[in-house]
């Protein structure tokens, strides 16, 4: 099947339609252990992703796998809970269909987040960090193959992968509300291991403050369709090469939903304040 293309796309745009007319402004793309924060969404639909004809479907542990129309803080939002990774099989095309039916849906902004590794010795477990820029180390990019130009040119740029002005949003909330927020270089791995001691070490080397599995694609396909991206990085474990200590899966989850409190006020704060007009 070929993702990129708008034709096959619209097919599940309409059965969507079918539920709901609600014409999103923000999409909500949440990772791992950080789920709950769909349930602060006033929703008009939620429809399992097993529901919608041509949609992946996610198998991830803590992942839900749905698509949620309704408001967050007021705002027209589409929910993506239940995010689809490279490490699970799924091709990179397949991995941005959540942005891009966030795009034909009428979103004109992501926002999201995922649990991360910390490899910035500066980072604390449970701290989060907001991304302004990335480093693609998946081995591949969403936007191979034919390009439809209904949904964006053959060669986008990546001057700037996340809005400055989002980023200054979320650096205001995090004043406003005491919070530490980082300003991070993502690298994303394809993983499903986490990394070894020297692959620490040569990613520190190459600029990237946190290490994860994920948002690149989809930055990668938000800012080709034209999208604003504001993503955050949660903090599950620290990646120190010299003090590396054994990370579980269990633990990495807590983190993140010891986290989403945070998360959710920082979110909200950026909503009320700069989409309620
Ligand atoms: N590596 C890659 N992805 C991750 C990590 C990590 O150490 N921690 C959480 N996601």
């Amino acid at each position: 099947m070929d993702y990129g293309d708008v034709d096959l796309l619209q097919q599940i745009v309409v059965q969507v339609r079918e539920r709901s007319s609600l014409e999103p402004r923000i999409a909500v793309l949440l990772g791992t252990g950080l789920g709950g924060l769909a349930e602060r969404i006033e929703a008009e639909v939620t429809i399992p992703y097993q529901d919608l004809t041509g949609m992946p479907v996610s198998t991830a542990e803590s992942h839900k796998g749905e698509l949620i129309l309704g408001r967050l803080c007021g705002v027209p939002t589409v929910a993506f809970s239940g995010r689809l990774h490279a490490y699970e099989g799924h091709s990179l095309q397949e991995v941005v269909v959540p942005v891009r039916l966030a795009k034909l849906l009428g979103a004109e902004t992501l926002i999201m987040a995922s649990a991360c590794g910390g490899m910035n010795p500066h980072y604390d477990v449970g701290e989060v960090a907001v991304l302004v820029d990335h480093i693609n180390l998946l081995g591949g990019n969403p936007l191979v193959g034919r390009n439809d130009e209904r949904l964006g040119g053959r060669w986008p740029d990546m001057i700037e992968p996340y809005s400055e002005s989002l980023i200054a949003a979320a650096e205001r909330a995090a004043l406003s509300q005491q919070v530490r927020l980082h300003e991070a270089v993502y690298v994303a791995v394809l993983g499903p291991c986490l990394e070894t001691r020297a692959e620490y070490r040569m990613l520190r080397v190459l600029g990237a403050d946190l290490v994860g599995m994920s948002t690149v694609p989809e930055t990668i396909a938000a800012v080709h369709c034209g999208m604003r991206v504001l993503a955050f990085g949660i903090v599950t474990d620290r990646c120190l090469p010299d003090a590396l200590e054994p990370a579980n899966i269990a633990k990495i989850i807590e983190a993140a939903n010891s986290a989403e409190p945070v998360l959710a006020g920082l979110i909200s704060h950026v909503l009320e304040h700069e989409f309620t007009t």
